[in-house]
């Protein structure tokens, strides 16, 4: 039997059966590698503990890789999509437009109209003039739509992942809500069939999903909406982070939102790929300087934006494990921004040039956010399952990145 996940064996770290080393030298770095049999285990821990009648929509926009995805749809999971290029991937990969919701606060008109051809489960509308679009592009055929509830609570997380306070771009007071429901009645192409609401992401401590929960169970009172979206948000271990207690958070839908007897849905979305992904790459000098020596790899915040932009701690784990004495460095990668630093003051043993590395829980918000910076080509994508490995996508060359760049004639 093959250990799933990512581990050493005999001092070489392994995503599932497969040598890392192996999947450096033949995909070569930076590399994302992905472990199937770990996004199946975080599916399987969920369902365990919500239940087979609470719908999980996985929240693509952690991880959009079609295989990835159609591990989602063969799971007999649904998504949960932000825009029509995300709503065509997830029908793509096999995932039914019956468990498929579109949330986000700028859905434009062709992707309402997307969503409308789809005949998708919900379109989750943020504001009264949304509904006003909706209903000013006259769909042929009834639109279920829910209200998202900005149920003003406080996430204890990053302020940029925190979505549910009363200042945030995203949903709707409960008066709002409750005014446009009247409103809504009008109107027979329109169907109001659910609430929603989200309100952050790597949340790890339960306090304001009950609040949370409370104010969506108040709303459902005095609206008549046949369903209920939950949001996604459950955080995982990056570094000390309390592992988010998954029963607790089922107690709490069983205990608040269960006896309203309503369709229930979540949207998780790094907790099913998150711990699932690692980004390899490869020591490309030692620099020494007055101060801390700095390692420089040949990834950078272009390939995985979290520590730049959310002061995100991604570990590292040598690929290699070796005896040398522990340094102290500071892990960089090449792009020119000083904010281009992965971690501060790691200790390691010390790393020879062209070692490979394994940048931990990168699998959510990894590549989905990664860009061409530098014109630095997107990294390749790499599925393991068990002994079994796969690019699920190319590395870019230079061609795809000036694909569509042209002079125009007067500049010669
Ligand atoms: N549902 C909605 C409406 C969302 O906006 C999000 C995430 C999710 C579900 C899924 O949240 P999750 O379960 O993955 O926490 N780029 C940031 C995270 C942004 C999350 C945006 N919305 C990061 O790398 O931490």
């Amino acid at each position: 039997m093959s250990e799933s996940g990512f581990h050493y064996r005999n001092g070489i770290f392994h995503a599932d059966a497969v040598d890392l080393n192996d999947v450096a030298q033949e995909y070569g770095t930076p590399s994302y590698v992905y472990s199937a049999g770990m996004i199946r285990d975080n599916i399987a821990r969920l369902r365990t503990a919500l239940g087979p009648d609470v719908l999980i929509a996985y929240a693509c926009k952690a991880n959009t890789n079609r295989a990835v995805l159609s591990i989602m749809a063969s799971e007999g999971l649904g998504a949960d999509v932000v825009s029509g290029g995300e709503l065509r991937r997830a029908i793509a990969a096999g995932i039914p437009a019956e468990k498929i919701v579109f949330s986000g606060v700028g859905k434009t008109d062709g992707e309402l109209r997307l969503a409308f051809d789809h005949d998708i489960a919900q379109i989750n509308i943020e504001s009264a003039a949304e509904l006003e679009r909706i209903v000013a592009l006259n769909p042929a055929r009834p639109v279920r739509v829910g209200f998202r509830l900005n149920p003003d609570v406080e996430a204890n997380t990053h302020a940029k992942i925190s979505t549910g306070h009363g200042e945030s771009k995203f949903g709707m007071p409960s008066a709002e809500i409750r005014q446009l429901y009247k409103e809504i009645a009008r109107y027979p192409m329109i169907r109001p069939t659910g609430i929603s609401t989200h309100i952050g992401s790597q949340l790890t401590e339960l306090e304001a999903y009950r609040d949370a929960f409370h104010a969506l169970a108040a709303l459902a009172g005095e609206v008549e909406v046949e369903s209920l979206d939950f949001g996604g948000g459950l955080g995982i271990v990056y570094t000390d982070e309390q592992p988010v207690d998954v029963a607790g958070y089922a107690q709490l839908v069983h205990d608040i939102l269960t006896p309203l007897g309503k369709k229930l849905t979540t949207e998780p979305g790094r907790y099913l790929v998150g711990n699932a992904g690692v980004l390899l790459a490869r020591v490309i000098d030692m620099k020494k300087t007055p101060g801390k020596p700095i390692l420089i790899l040949d990834a950078g915040m272009n390939d995985l934006m979290r520590p730049a932009m959310y002061d995100a701690i991604h570990v590292m784990n040598p690929v290699t494990m070796n005896q040398n004495n522990d340094i102290i460095c500071d892990v960089a990668g090449p792009v020119c921004e000083s904010s281009d630093i992965f971690l501060r003051g790691w200790t390691m043993a010390e790393p020879a040039r062209g070692d490979v590395m394994a940048l931990m829980n990168a699998g959510a918000y990894g590549f989905s956010m990664a860009g061409t910076y530098n014109s630095r080509p997107l990294p390749a994508e790499i599925l393991v399952d068990g002994d079994r490995h796969a690019v699920i996508r190319t590395r870019q060359d230079m061609d795809d990145i000036v694909k569509g760049e042209t002079v125009p004639g007067w500049l010669g």
